[in-house]
């Protein structure tokens, strides 16, 4: 194989993206051979907008057909795991969107099948190209900051309108999303959280419902993360302050990290604080450090470089920045702060018991309202790309 034939399953707002993008041959080594999705307008629609492909409204008609090698999936996230695990079962390559799926228990199952398959299996964490994030991860990894002791991250720059909540049935709903801010826009900090600084062991949060909106769901989030370590980690979302904040603080026994604006800034002590903590005669004393800004001249590849690895995993065995089996992760930081908040925010350690979750959440579909859409604000955005990358 030369060229990987790309379908693009759900072709709302991010999905037709992908598909404009593969089409517009901005994707090295892929084409793109297919469209799928339920609703019949937005396939005609997207079918003319990009002439030549073929359309279904039935993904299994899609997958049994075998006119594509790798099926991009951008459907709701409940749909996730069931459509993935059909493909990967019939030996297609898979990339999903972001979150994994809902709760845990379904993507476990679509891990199996992916690990049964010995498919690619991608997950579209695209801020994982950022290159700050990227540098951020190595100067932890490597031990350049010490020990850590603790991440602090405020992202409140995921700033949504009503008009947005209202634009489909499925946002912002317990039966249709499946949850709020910490599993539609804050999945991507949630993933970064633990690819930079490692898995919590135990976590507490307050997840507020409707705070901001009128939705069912939460549009604000704290949550207070253990690690086994000893260290901690702070995180606070929401998508009802404007203007919003970006600012990842990571602190360990050799400096502080600081992203923000675009930038990270480096203080590195020159003897370890814990060593100099017990070693100055003085009640108050300052520890000699550097102090470095670092601007990335390397660009921010975004969803296209998470396309492109893919398509490079497929036709020549290249590596993944995200593999699709380390996306449950997130969901088990998700998970587990829904179930805290549920429960008085009661500590939880991670991975929450599936079983648990699953039925918590099977309580809140239970009592979720039907949602009703205005006409006028459904449909398909207009491409937005700068919403769905990092933003300072
Ligand atoms: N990585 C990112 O930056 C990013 C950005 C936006 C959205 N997303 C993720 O992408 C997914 C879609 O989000 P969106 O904003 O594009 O939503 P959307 O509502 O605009 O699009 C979803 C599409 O899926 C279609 N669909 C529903 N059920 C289907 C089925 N059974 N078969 C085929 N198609 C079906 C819908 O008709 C709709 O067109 C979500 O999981 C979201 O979290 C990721």
């Amino acid at each position: 194989m030369d060229t990987v034939r790309a379908a693009v399953i759900g072709v709302g707002n991010i999905g037709y993206f992908h598909a404009k993008n593969i089409f517009e041959n901005k994707v090295p080594g892929m084409t793109l051979a297919a469209l799928c999705d339920i609703d019949e307008e937005k396939l005609v629609k997207a079918g003319v907008e990009l002439p030549g492909v073929l359309t279904y409204c039935d993904y299994r008609e899609l997958l049994t057909a075998h006119v594509a090698d790798a099926v991009i999936i951008a459907t709701p996230h409940y749909l996730h795991p069931p459509i993935a695990t059909g493909a990967l079962d019939l030996r297609y390559h898979v990339l999903i969107e972001k979150p994994a799926g809902v709760y845990a228990g379904a993507v476990r199952e679509m891990i199996s099948a992916a690990e049964r398959s010995g498919r690619v299996f991608g997950i579209m964490f695209n801020q994982r190209k950022n290159p700050l994030f990227r540098l951020a991860r190595e100067i932890v990894k490597s031990g350049r900051l010490g020990e850590p002791k603790r991440l602090c991250w405020i992202i409140t720059n995921w700033y949504r309108t009503q008009h947005y909540y209202n634009s489909s049935s499925w946002r912002a709903t317990w039966r249709g999303e499946g949850g709020g801010v910490l599993l539609n826009q804050a999945p991507h900090n949630l993933d970064l959280l633990q690819w930079i600084f490692g898995m919590p062991s135990a976590l507490r949060a307050d997840c507020r419902v409707g705070r901001h909106h009128n939705i069912e769901v939460e549009d604000e989030a704290a949550i207070y993360c253990e690690y086994d370590s000893g260290a901690s980690a702070v995180f606070i979302t929401s998508t009802g302050e404007f203007p919003g904040t970006n600012r990842l603080e990571i602190s360990g026994d050799l400096g502080k990290l600081v992203l923000e604006e675009g930038r990270l800034k480096w203080w590195r002590l020159r003897v370890p604080e814990r060593e100099f903590c017990f070693a100055s005669d003085k009640d108050f004393d300052k520890i000699p450090f550097d102090y470095e800004e670092v601007v990335p001249e390397e660009k921010d590849t975004g969803h296209l470089g998470i396309l492109a690895e893919f398509a490079g995993a497929i036709l020549n065995g290249t590596e993944l920045t995200a593999p699709g089996e380390e996306g449950i992760n997130q969901l088990f930081i998700s998970n587990a702060a829904y179930l805290s908040s549920w429960q008085g925010g009661r500590r939880v350690a991670l991975p929450p018991d599936d079983d648990e979750f699953y039925a918590e959440l099977r309580k809140h579909i239970s009592r979720s309202a039907q949602k009703k859409i205005d006409a006028n604000t459904a449909g398909r955005d207009e491409l937005c790309p700068e919403r769905w990358q990092t933003n300072w």
